[in-house]
């Protein structure tokens, strides 16, 4: 089925800064010793979020983050994804300043809400999940401040 864009009025933009990339790894200390190795990366906040079974790694680059993401449980969505599609790219964190009013847009623009309404994420950061489906293949998360 290919992606209907229903007509509306279109928004000012609304997005601030690619917030962070997410990486869904199976060893979260490789991986930051990896990034280390690499290119000289240090953790600059480090988190278990309990609600969604996840551990991560923030790397700031420049005032974004390259978020290395493992997951603590077998049902998390990053066990999931790994056994669904291996080790990888897992979403893409966009900034906004306020995360209902983009949830709102993208539902407009014909996007299917993960999260119906933004909620706590890391850092304390609000948040809201988009699936892929309906926003051309990527997991979205719009994240507030
Ligand atoms: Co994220």
């Amino acid at each position: 089925m290919s992606q209907e864009t229903p007509s509306h009025p279109t928004p000012d933009m609304l997005l601030t800064e690619i917030d962070h990339i997410a990486i869904a790894v199976r060893d979260l200390e490789a991986a930051i010793e990896f990034y280390r190795n690499a290119f000289g990366a240090e953790v600059d906040h480090r988190e278990v979020v309990e609600s969604d079974g996840v551990e991560e790694a923030l790397l700031k680059v420049a005032d974004s983050y390259i978020q290395l993401t493992v997951a603590t449980r077998p049902d998390s969505p990053i066990a999931k994804s790994i056994e669904k599609r291996g080790e990888g790219l897992h979403h893409v964190g966009y900034r906004v300043d306020d995360c209902a009013a983009a949830l709102e847009a993208m539902v407009a623009a014909g996007a299917t809400p993960i999260d119906k309404a933004p909620r706590p994420g890391s850092r304390g950061t609000t948040v809201a999940f988009v699936h892929p489906k309906g926003a051309f293949g990527t997991l979205i998360e719009l994240v507030q401040e």
